[in-house]
């Protein structure tokens, strides 16, 4: 008899698996403690998130090897598929020649030369959302913070945007977000029934891309600088091609940056 075992059938699975949900109650609440426990089953543990393996590194030299020496063997995996109808093709999910030439591309928007422009747009924005506040008056901090990252980013990557949409932005992002969870959690045959949920999705995706398509076109038209985000997504050319970014993808890094931010950024100050 032949076995056909592979060397990942012999990496341990961490404690508590439940069958179909795998670790996803623990680690949705009580993340940390959950991690630190796994820690204990050696250098790679796996997790099961629903039926599906992960593999948990904690060497490391195995996390070097990963992301350093064998990069290349490496690829995003399944949640990022999940992101990609969702977030397109920007850096979060752009992989390989595509990934390193979008962060060669954007790299300019980040040098010290532009800070100065965002610290304006960031203590505009803290100045005007703080101007109506109380002495004593209860604020919920998350939406709050989640409020002013958008804002901000909203005055540097959808400058030409006025404050309605803005607002139609801010209300469609949680449910794109949202669709994230929904693919994550259900069937890949279920999560696309055109259920209300779904449509409602479709609706906050377009209103979007539709926000970001006419601030594209706008500068697009103008061609000047106006040292924001938005100038370098559009202005960027790939010094070997000569090439600028097609309106897609300058849309997918967009919708990436807008997610990128508010989920983290806002959490992060909350
Ligand atoms: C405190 C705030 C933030 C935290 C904690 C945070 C955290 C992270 C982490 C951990 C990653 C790496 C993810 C991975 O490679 O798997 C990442 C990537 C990224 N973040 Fe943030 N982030 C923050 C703010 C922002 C903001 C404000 C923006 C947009 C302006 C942003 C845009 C991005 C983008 C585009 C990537 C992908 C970069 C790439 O792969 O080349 N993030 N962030």
């Amino acid at each position: 008899m032949t076995s056909t075992a592979t060397p990942l059938d012999l990496v341990p699975t961490a404690p508590n698996r439940l069958p179909l949900l795998g670790h996803v109650i623990p680690l949705a609440r009580r993340p940390l403690e959950f991690l630190t426990d796994a820690r204990r089953g050696g250098d790679v543990v796996k997790v099961y998130l629903g039926t599906s393996p992960t593999y948990l590194l904690n060497s490391p030299d195995l996390i070097h090897q990963v992301f350093v020496t064998d990069a290349a063997k490496y690829h995003k995996g399944k949640l990022f598929d999940v992101l990609r109808p969702i977030l397109g093709n920007g850096l979060v999910n752009s992989e390989d020649v595509l990934h390193r030439r979008q962060r060669k591309l954007i790299r300019p928007a980040f040098q010290q030369n532009r800070l100065p422009g965002y610290v304006e747009a960031m203590s505009a924005v803290a100045a005007e959302r703080t101007a109506g506040w109380q002495p004593g008056q209860r604020l919920a901090v998350d939406e709050v913070t989640s409020d002013y990252v958008l804002r901000v980013l909203a005055r540097t990557l959808l400058p030409t945007q006025p404050t309605a949409v803005i607002n139609e932005v801010q209300r469609a992002l949680p449910v794109l977000m949202g669709e994230v969870l929904r693919q994550m959690a259900l069937p890949s045959t279920v999560a696309t029934w055109r259920t209300p949920g779904r449509r409602r999705y479709e609706r906050a995706k377009a209103v979007i891309h539709r926000a970001a398509d006419e601030v594209i076109a706008t500068y697009r038209a103008d061609g000047t600088d106006h040292g924001n985000l938005i100038s370098v997504l559009v202005n960027a050319r790939d010094d070997e091609t000569d090439e600028t970014m097609t309106d897609a993808q300058v849309r997918d890094e967009i919708v990436t940056m807008l997610v990128a931010a508010v989920d983290n950024a806002g959490v992060g100050l909350a």
